[in-house]
């Protein structure tokens, strides 16, 4: 049986700090992060927002947009790293605002979990839907995988500077408009690390920035082998010789921490591809230096690393790497696109990756290419660490979705904050009733028990 992704919805904090205030608050140039990163703005949550609220927000979007009933919704599952307790799952609470709306035991059929593998839990969340629906288990009902996080660093980190927060939800059915799974293609790739990870209590994550991002390149590489083995295996892409697996893909969706790291990881893996192809030759005349190779032949993340010499040579040969006309048309052709929405958003950890997909729709549409029968391919990472490699068709009736995306529109009006707000509300120096937008037909946080007999309860009302 067929299974997809048949609509998408979003919901982002109307709140956002500005790349330039925040370099000149920090004392760096606006240039690393505009250019550097690729960030122009991050969205910041509200005093009364939390990743549930932001969750229920995007259901409640898709549900009203496609004139859903809670009858015709047979799983909701919630993907997130930023959860707030220990034990209730996150897709709890967004039933119970949903029930606000719909009334009261409305959802009392629908399962589901919160799943949680830093970044890539969605992936998995959307996977195993993905099954439930091609088993026949659904019973021709749809699937609700939301992927809602704040992404929030510590003051003064260098992850400050890569925050955002927000939620994507997507509608899976058994005749999807927008995206068919490739079946039995799915590949993964997982090893016991700490390149990021955010211990029990504490509200921010421990990072090593620049071993998560090798990590991450390293990983979905594996996974992207193991996709190939499938793609062979099942035949479901012949590759002839003197080509790779990304030549079949028509867009590559990247996980996006930060939207250059988009283009780093494409980098990796295109390089990677095409060493072995007769195309090398011509590229490295253009690059015009040797491809470094690090000292220590095990290759171990740790010892490449180190390799102070090798990292700065690859750098280099990386950077050159990516201005030749053939990698630039990788490029700008597969995943630009994607890189819109990340820029103006943040990191959305878990919905960083599905927002990309999102915005690549948006702006290739825009440019007026048929996008029927385009093969996407997708790397999804998560820390500590897993990549996920998957891929999908667009469907013919994805203009009865495409043609009314409007990313702008759908954030709603904006208001940047100024360096004292954004203070204030990453030191959870308000409460919800000091909220800075008066938020109208949404879910909004408004209060947390502290006492010892509920304490952590949450109550959310739907503002009308
Ligand atoms: N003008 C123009 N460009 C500049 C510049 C300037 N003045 N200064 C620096 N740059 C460029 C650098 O050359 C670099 O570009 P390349 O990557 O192309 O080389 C880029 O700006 C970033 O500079 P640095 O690498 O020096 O930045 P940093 O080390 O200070 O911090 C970071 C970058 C490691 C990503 C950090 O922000 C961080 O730790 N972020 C959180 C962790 C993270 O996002 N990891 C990503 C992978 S793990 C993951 O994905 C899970 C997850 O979601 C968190």
């Amino acid at each position: 049986m067929v299974a997809g992704i048949d609509d998408i919805a979003i919901y982002i904090p109307r709140l956002y700090l500005d790349a330039s205030d925040f370099a000149e608050a920090r004392g760096l140039d606006p240039v690393k992060l505009q250019k550097g990163l690729g960030i122009s703005q991050m969205s910041i949550v509200d005093s009364n927002q939390d990743p549930a609220c932001l969750a229920a927000n995007a259901c409640l979007k898709i549900m009203q947009k496609n004139k859903l009933s809670p009858e015709e919704i047979g799983r909701l599952y919630v993907s997130t790293e930023s959860a707030f307790d220990e034990s209730k799952a996150m897709n709890s609470y967004v039933i119970g605002m949903l029930e606000q709306v719909y009334g009261q035991g409305a959802f009392e059929h629908c399962g589901g979990v919160e799943t949680k593998f830093a970044c890539v839990s969605g992936s998995y969340a959307l996977y195993d839907n993905a099954n439930w629906i091609r088993a026949g288990e659904s019973d021709g009902k749809a699937a609700l995988v939301v992927v809602s996080d704040i992404a929030k660093y510590d003051m003064g980190s260098s992850g400050e500077m890569t925050q955002g927060a927000g939620a994507v939800v997507m509608l899976l059915n058994d005749s999807p408009r927008l995206l068919r799974f490739d079946p039995k293609v799915t590949s993964t790739s997982i090893k016991d690390e700490y390149d990021f990870y955010r211990p029990f209590g504490k509200e921010t994550p421990i990072v090593h920035g620049q071993y998560s991002n090798l990590l991450y390149m390293i990983q979905v590489r594996k996974a992207l082998e193991m996709y190939k083995k499938n793609v062979i295996k099942t035949k479901l892409i012949e590759i002839e010789p003197g080509e790779t697996i990304l030549d079949h893909m028509d867009y590559i969706n990247m996980h996006l921490p930060y939207s250059n790291m988009g283009k780093k990881a494409l980098a990796y893996l295109v390089r990677h591809e095409w060493r072995q192809l007769p195309r090398w030759k011509k590229i490295m005349q253009e690059v015009g230096m040797e491809e470094p190779v690090p000292k220590d032949p095990r290759g171990t993340i740790e010892s490449v690393l180190g390799d102070e010499e090798f990292m700065a040579k690859d750098h280099e040969f990386t950077k050159i790497f990516s201005k030749t006309p053939e990698f630039q048309e990788v490029y700008e052709s597969k995943l630009s696109s994607s890189l819109v929405a990340s820029t103006m958003i943040g990191n959305l950890y878990t919905a960083s990756l599905y927002l990309g997909f999102r915005s690549s729709l948006e702006f290739e549409f825009q440019k007026g290419i048929e996008l029927s029968g385009k093969r996407v391919g997708f790397g999804s990472y998560g820390s500590g660490s897993s990549a996920m490699v998957f891929s999908g068709v667009i469907q013919p009736e994805y203009k009865q979705v495409v043609q009314d995306m409007n990313l702008e529109s759908e954030m709603g009006k904006r208001r940047k904050l100024t360096w004292d707000e954004y203070e204030k509300l990453h030191e959870n120096e308000l409460t919800p009733e000091q909220s800075m937008v008066h938020a109208r037909k949404e879910f909004i946080l408004v209060d947390v028990k502290t006492d010892i007999e509920t304490k952590g309860e949450r109550r959310y009302v739907y503002n009308e």
